[in-house]
């Protein structure tokens, strides 16, 4: 019974976690990458879950790739802030990816 109640507990627990990432991450897009992208959740949608985790795996270093030309983005992507919010904004793009089933507000 003791296991059942804290298996639930951090069930809980992680969707608290997975939520407060996703509006870490939101809230990363709308600072950093916002100004060159405008609509962060018109940017998720045109990919798929598989496809954003590719885009920041081993160190998002095809999303780096595609930003070669632009000093400012590749600034950015380099930065120690980047390395600590890329789990959030994965985690912002996977939410509303192109097959994730969710519709973001009209506002995001
Ligand atoms: C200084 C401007 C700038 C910033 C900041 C920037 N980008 Fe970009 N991004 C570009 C440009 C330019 C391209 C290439 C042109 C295009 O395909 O839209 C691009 C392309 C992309 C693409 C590929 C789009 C596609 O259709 O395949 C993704 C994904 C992307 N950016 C994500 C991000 C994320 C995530 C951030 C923030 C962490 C970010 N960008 C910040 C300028 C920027």
């Amino acid at each position: 019974m003791r296991s059942f109640i804290s298996s639930i507990i951090s069930v809980f627990l992680l969707g608290i976690n997975i939520h407060a990432s996703v509006y870490k991450g939101q809230k990363e897009y709308m600072k950093k990458c916002k100004v060159c992208h405008s609509s962060g959740a018109k940017l998720s949608k045109s990919k798929t879950m598989d496809e954003w985790i590719q885009l920041f795996s081993n160190n998002a270093s095809k999303l780096k790739k595609i930003h070669n030309k632009d000093k400012k983005a590749i600034k950015y992507l380099n930065s120690e802030r980047f390395k600590k919010k890329k789990k959030h904004l994965l985690d912002f793009f996977k939410k509303y990816a192109a097959d994730s089933g969710n519709v973001p507000a009209c506002s995001d």
